[in-house]
C-alpha cells in the first residue's frame, strides 16, 4: 500500500481538503469534514504506470444486440424506470428510514426470481433471517431468490461472478458496502464512493442489473456522496408522508427514459399494493363542500392525476405573515401572490396563507397555478368552490391565464372520474376534449377567477373573524359567465371586504 495520505474529506459533497475547516467550500454545508485516508482511492490499476493497450473504435450506427428491458414485475416500477431494467445499468433508490425501500426492492426481486430470473438480494443492514421474515409476511417466501447478508464487495463481486450472470442484484444499502482497495471507515465518502465504482464496473462488464440503495439524509438528500449520484444510470426515490399509507417512487435521473414519470403504491398489512389510479387515491379523503379546496387536474409524466389543493387564508397575528407550502414549489406561491394582489385587488399582506397538496404529492407543473389561486380566494371569502369542478392553468405575471399541455387527458380523466366542469384557459376552448362531457368554463384573466369565487362568498363576518364587513351578496351567483370585459371585475364588496 502507499504510503497513507489524510486529508479532509466533505461527508455531503465528496470534496477533499489539505486542512479542516468549517464549512465546505465546494457545497457550503457546515460541519461535513472527516479525516480520511485518500491514498487508495485511485485504484492500483490505474496508478500503475502500465503502457496503454489500444481499443477500437465504433461508429453510431453500428449493431448492437438490442438493449433489452426486463419488467420488474411491477407495472407502477416499470413505468419510472422506463419501461423496465435495462441490461447493466445501476440505480439508485433513495428514500427516509423506514419508507419501505426493502420492502419495495423484496417484492422486485422476488417477482422477477418468479418470472424464472437470477435475481439477488445483498443485505448489509439486515440479518438473512430478518429478510425472510419479511418476505413471508409478504407471502413470498417461496420465490427462488437468492439471499446473502454480505458488506464485503469484493466478496460479493466474486461470489456473483460465479454461475450464470445474475439479472437483478439489490444491494441494501450502498452505505454499508466497504472495499479493501481504501482505507477509509465503511459509509465515509471514499469508500461509499469506491464499493459503488466496483459495483458499477461489475454491472456494466456482466450485463447485470444492479439496485443500490441509499439512505437519504434529514435534509433530504442521498446520504453522503452525490457523488454516487453521478455515477449510476437513474437515481429513484422513493417518498411518502409518514402518517399516510401511499408511497410515491419518482426519478430524479433516468438515462434511458423520462424523469417526470411517477409510481404510485400503498402500504398495506402485506406489502405494497401498485396503485394504477392515482387520482381515486388522492381524491378518497376529499372535503366536500369546505371553502378553500379545489381539484387539479394535473399530469405526472404520461398520465393524468386528479389532486387537491387546500389552502388556508387567515388574519395575521405576526409583523411578517406566515406563508407555509407543502408539496408545491414555494415561489410559485409567492408569484401567485403577487398577481392576486397586484392585478385583482385581493390583498393578502395581513394574512397567513398555507397550502398544501393532498396525499403527499408534490407538483410541479406550472399548470397548477389556477387551482392555487382558486383554493386561496375560496379561502379567504370563505366561499366553497363547486365541489363538481376541475382546475387547471398557468398564471402569468399579467394576471392572464395561459393554456397548458394535454388538455384533452386532462378532461378525460376529470369526466371518468365523474366530474361535471372545468375551469381552464380560454384557448383551450374547441381543442379535441372538449366534447369529453364536461362543462367548460374559460377563463382569460385571472380576476375573472377572483370575481367569480368571490361571487359566491359569505361575509367572513359571520364566522366571527376579524372581518367585519356584512357584505351584500352580488345579484348574480352564477359562475358560469367568462366575459373578458369582466377584467379587473373584482366587485366592490369584495375589495372592501378584503383590502
Ligand atoms: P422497510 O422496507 O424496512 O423500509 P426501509 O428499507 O426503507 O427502511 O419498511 C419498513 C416499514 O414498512 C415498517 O415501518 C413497516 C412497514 N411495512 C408494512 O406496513 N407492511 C409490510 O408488509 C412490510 C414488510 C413493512
Ligand atoms: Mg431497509
Amino acid at each position: 500500500m502507499a504510503k497513507s495520505t489524510l486529508s479532509f474529506v466533505c461527508q455531503n459533497c465528496g470534496a477533499a481538503y489539505n486542512r479542516w475547516q468549517g464549512k465546505c467550500e465546494s457545497c457550503g454545508e457546515w460541519n461535513t469534514l472527516a479525516e480520511e485516508d485518500t491514498s487508495g482511492s485511485v485504484p492500483v490499476s490505474i496508478r500503475s504506470k502500465r503502457k496503454g493497450r489500444t481499443f477500437a473504435l465504433e461508429s453510431l450506427s453500428g449493431k448492437t444486440q438490442g438493449a433489452p428491458r426486463l419488467s420488474s414485475g411491477m407495472a407502477e416500477f416499470d413505468r419510472v424506470t422506463g419501461g423496465g431494467f435495462v441490461r447493466g445499468s445501476v440505480l439508485l433508490v433513495g428514500g427516509d428510514p423506514g419508507i419501505g425501500k426493502s420492502t419495495l426492492l423484496t417484492q422486485a426481486t422476488s417477482m422477477m426470481a418468479r418470472a424464472g430470473h437470477r435475481a439477488v438480494y445483498i443485505s448489509g443492514e439486515e440479518a438473512v433471517a430478518q429478510v425472510r421474515l419479511r418476505a413471508e409476511r409478504l407471502g413470498l417466501a417461496d420465490a427462488p431468490v437468492q439471499l446473502a447478508s454480505e458488506t464485503s464487495v469484493e466478496d460479493i463481486v466474486s461470489t456473483l461472478s460465479e454461475g450464470a450472470v445474475p439479472r437483478l442484484i439489490v444491494i441494501d444499502s450502498i452505505q454499508t458496502m466497504w472495499t479493501d482497495t481504501v482505507e477509509s471507515a465503511p459509509g465515509t465518502v471514499t469508500q461509499v464512493r469506491a464499493s459503488a465504482q466496483a459495483l458499477i464496473r461489475f454491472a456494466k462488464k456482466t450485463g447485470a442489473t444492479i439496485i443500490l440503495v441509499g439512505h437519504v439524509t434529514k435534509d433530504g438528500q442521498i446520504a453522503g456522496p452525490r457523488v454516487v449520484e453521478h455515477m449510476v444510470d437513474a437515481v429513484l426515490s422513493f417518498e411518502g408522508e409518514g402518517s399516510q399509507q401511499f408511497r410515491i417512487l419518482r426519478s430524479a435521473k433516468n438515462r434511458f427514459g423520462a424523469t417526470d414519470e411517477i409510481g404510485v403504491f400503498e402500504m398495506t398489512g402485506l406489502g405494497l399494493r401498485e396503485v394504477t389510479n392515482p387520482s381515486e387515491l388522492f381524491l378518497s379523503e376529499r372535503d366536500l363542500g369546505s371553502p378553500g379546496t379545489a381539484v387539479f387536474a394535473g399530469i405526472e409524466g404520461t398520465r393524468p392525476v386528479l389532486v387537491e389543493l387546500q389552502a388556508l387564508v387567515a388574519p395575521t397575528s405576526l409583523g411578517t405573515p406566515r406563508r407555509a407550502v407543502v408539496g408545491w414549489d414555494p415561489s410559485r406561491l409567492s408569484m401567485v401572490l403577487a398577481v392576486l394582489e397586484a392585478h385583482c385587488g385581493v390583498k393578502l399582506s395581513g394574512h397567513d396563507v398555507y397550502l398544501n397538496v393532498a396525499g403527499g404529492l408534490r407538483i410541479q407543473e406550472p399548470a397548477a397555478d389556477m387551482a392555487a389561486a382558486a383554493a386561496l380566494v375560496s379561502s379567504l371569502v370563505n366561499a366553497p368552490l363547486p365541489t363538481d369542478a376541475v382546475y387547471f392553468g398557468e398564471i402569468s405575471l399579467s394576471g392572464a391565464i395561459r393554456p397548458v399541455a394535454q388538455t384533452p387527458a386532462r378532461l378525460k380523466e376529470a369526466t371518468k372520474l365523474g366530474f361535471g366542469r372545468a375551469i381552464l384557459p380560454e384557448s383551450a376552448r374547441g381543442e379535441p376534449g372538449g366534447d369529453a362531457g364536461l362543462a367548460l368554463n374559460s377563463i382569460g384573466n385571472l380576476a375573472t377567477l377572483v370575481a367569480e369565487i368571490a361571487a359566491r362568498g359569505t361575509p367572513r363576518g359571520n364566522r366571527g373573524t376579524a372581518r367585519a364587513d356584512p357584505g351584500t351578496p352580488r345579484g348574480d351567483p352564477g359562475a358560469g359567465s367568462a366575459d373578458p370585459a369582466e377584467k379587473n371585475a373584482t366587485p366592490a364588496r369584495f375589495r372592501r371586504d378584503i383590502g
